[in-house]
């Protein structure tokens, strides 16, 4: 053999190697890659290496040297290969795929009644209201005998109300936060109570014995039946839009007088009339009221000196109506699949 076929060869080896160590797809396969390249028996290299000798004496400093960068290169490429392999088959024998998709990224939804909830403390914010905070468990003085319900209101029935204790209920509703307002701070008072209420109602589409209210109080000296209107007009042009028109329909409270409640044009059928609306073209939004004497007076102030005006709406029932939600169970089920079309 001469010089020049020496390396002929050695080239042939170091071109052709890696491509056969990268081929190799599992530890065994790997071995026998191993062995046909530097294996001692019968390794291509040690071969070539046990030829230097037939070499003239002048080539084989060269030679060797040639053969030794090969067999280094071919030496690193196989253990790398070898750690891979090794890595595979303790991940489950999965080789790493990079032609994989990436997973996608999952992104925060922000809930269809917390987004009623925010939008609605903002516009109220720009009005001057502050937020104002009740405990849930709550005393039923505050939940009902502080707010003019005569001892026998059908309210406070076991039916309808959870009793935690002898004189302590789960709040039926964000009214209390009235009270425990008027009483803690002097007017003028203009808040915003968000908050979860609690009755003893089965779970349909249409109940849910948890759900979230939000109650609103201004109380001042003058204030009249006309800030209301114009306030909660105010408020629904712009929640739902320049040109929503409203309705007051008379109603009954034990805590305000007079009360009223307040529909908007049905935003589905734009009041054509549809299922949202029961064929009605409005939706009942909230109920409002001048607070009555007794509620001012049960929070030690003087009745006769300061007037207030109230509401209370369901974010839930606006979100239902908004959105189209055909029951109200989904709202509470936490099924990704829902919650994710709110998402962005
Ligand atoms: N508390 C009432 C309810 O739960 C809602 C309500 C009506 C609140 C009229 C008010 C109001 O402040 O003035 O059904």
């Amino acid at each position: 053999m001469t010089l020049t076929e020496f390396i002929a060869a050695l080239d042939a080896l170091g071109a052709d190697g890696p491509a056969r160590i990268a081929a190799a797809t599992d530890l065994d396969s790997w071995t026998e890659v191993r062995n046909a390249l530097i294996g001692r028996q019968s390794g291509r290299l040690t071969e070539l290496m046990g030829a230097l000798g037939a070499l003239p004496k002048e080539d084989r400093r060269e030679a060797g040297q040639r053969a030794n960068t090969v067999k280094v290169a071919l030496e690193a490429a196989l253990e790398a290969r070898r750690a891979e392999l090794a890595a595979a088959e303790a991940a489950g024998g999965r080789a790493l795929d990079l032609t994989m998709p990436a997973r996608d990224r999952w992104y925060g939804a922000v809930h269809p009644v917390s987004r009623v909830i925010d939008e609605v403390v903002e516009i109220f914010r720009e009005l001057g209201f502050a937020i104002a905070l009740g405990p849930e468990a709550e005393h039923a003085w505050y939940n009902f005998g502080a707010l003019n319900f005569p001892p026998d209101h059908p309210a406070m029935d076991l039916h309808d109300t959870l009793y935690v204790g002898d004189e302590q209920v789960l709040r039926t509703h964000t009214s209390p936060v009235q009270v425990r307002t008027l009483q803690q701070y002097p007017p003028p008072i203009r808040i915003l109570a968000p908050g979860n209420v609690y009755r003893s109602d089965p779970f349909d589409p249409s109940h849910a014995p948890m759900f979230a209210q939000i109650e609103g109080l201004v109380v001042d000296e003058g204030v009249s039946f006309a800030d209301l209107k114009a306030t909660l007009s105010h408020f629904a042009r712009r929640f739902f839009g320049a040109s929503t028109r409203t309705r007051f329909r008379p109603s009954y409270f034990p805590f305000t007088e007079p009360s009223a409640e307040m529909d908007v044009q049905c935003g589905v059928c734009a009041g054509s009339g549809c299922s949202v609306c029961k064929h009605s073209g409005w939706v009942e939004i909230l109920g409002s009221g001048m607070v009555h004497p007794a509620v001012l007076e049960a929070a030690g102030l003087d009745s006769e000196r300061y007037t207030g005006w109230a509401f209370g709406m369901g974010p839930a029932r606006t979100a239902i109506s908004r959105h189209g939600i055909p029951d109200i169970r989904i709202l509470y089920d936490s099924d990704v699949r829902f919650l994710d079309q709110f998402a962005r």
